[in-house]
């Protein structure tokens, strides 16, 4: 929200992949900008670098990448990236990155940040945060860097939006930052296992879905499932006759692309994961 409140303005147009994590809607609505869509569809998502070009004009200020993706759990490859990071120069507009999944990764797949390619730091700002990589979603603490001249504008209004994150917290994500290296291969491993055990429930129990590259979501697809209502229908229903909570997927689209999908999460104990699967299974 500081970042498009300090970099966009009025009228500017402000690229997003779709589906997409909720957040950005508002954010362009409050700082006034117009979102372009580029819809990138299951199962890889992969970009069509005709859809992506077509979203450039003069009047684009800014591409949202956010990569590992909630909600599809896309990867942006390295050349993914570079086409995105041509078209930023050859438009002369920002990148705006979400990588607050960098860490959880799966199989061979491997995060790139766009401020390391080649005539992007200049124009990239890198947004993180400690939420999923040190599981403390509940402490709200991100971060972003930029070169001077984009982040003097994105401090002062993050100033005049929240002051500042807890100076506690922010020692405690610097202990937990420098003693990470060790850790971060356990955290995938972790995920890794999750992924697999919600992925196996959600097909026995005749979802379509398809194994997350990274982050800890799956989308799934319930028409197969003869349930009659749209995606929200379908979440209550999972909510008070199964037990079982999920988001509608429409959440993640523009319009009505989202009504036969759910979101679930995988960020759950194994546990917990087990009961689920167990309740799934009796549908
Ligand atoms: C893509 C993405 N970006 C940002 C966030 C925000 O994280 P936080 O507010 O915990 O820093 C989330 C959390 O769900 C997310 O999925």
């Amino acid at each position: 929200m500081a970042t498009m409140l300090a970099l966009v303005e009025e009228g500017d147009e402000v690229i997003v992949f779709e589906p997409f994590y909720e957040n950005y809607v508002p954010d362009a609505a409050m700082s006034g900008a117009k979102l372009v869509f580029v819809e990138l569809r299951a199962p890889d998502f992969a970009l069509d670098p005709e859809a992506l070009r077509a979203a450039f004009s003069a009047r684009t200020r800014a591409i949202i990448v956010n990569t590992p993706n909630n909600p599809s759990g896309k990867v942006f490859t390295r050349p993914e990236l570079e086409q995105i990071a041509g078209l930023c120069q050859e438009f002369d507009c920002l990148c705006i990155t979400d990588e607050i999944y960098e860490h959880i990764l799966y199989d061979q797949h491997e995060h790139v940040p766009m401020a390391t390619l080649p005539g992007m730091y200049d124009r990239t700002v890198t947004i993180s945060g400690l939420s999923k990589t040190f599981s403390v979603t509940g402490w709200r603490l991100g971060y972003v860097l930029a070169p001077p001249v984009l982040s003097d504008a994105i401090r002062k209004v993050h100033d005049f939006l929240t002051v500042g994150a807890p100076a506690p917290l922010q020692e405690a994500a610097g202990i937990a930052m420098e003693q990470a290296d060790a850790y971060y291969p356990e955290l995938r491993g972790m995920y890794d296992a999750k992924r697999r055990q919600l992925y196996s429930a959600l097909r026995d129990a005749g979802f379509e879905c398809h194994l997350p590259q990274g982050a800890y979501y799956i989308m799934a697809d319930f028409s197969h499932l003869g349930f009659p209502g749209d995606d929200y229908a379908f979440a209550r229903h999972l909510i008070e006759n199964i037990g079982v909570a999920s988001v509608p997927g429409s959440s993640f689209y523009r319009d009505g692309k989202g009504a036969k999908l759910v979101r679930f999460t995988f960020s759950k104990s194994p546990e917990t994961l087990a009961e689920a699967a167990a309740r799934l299974a009796r549908m």
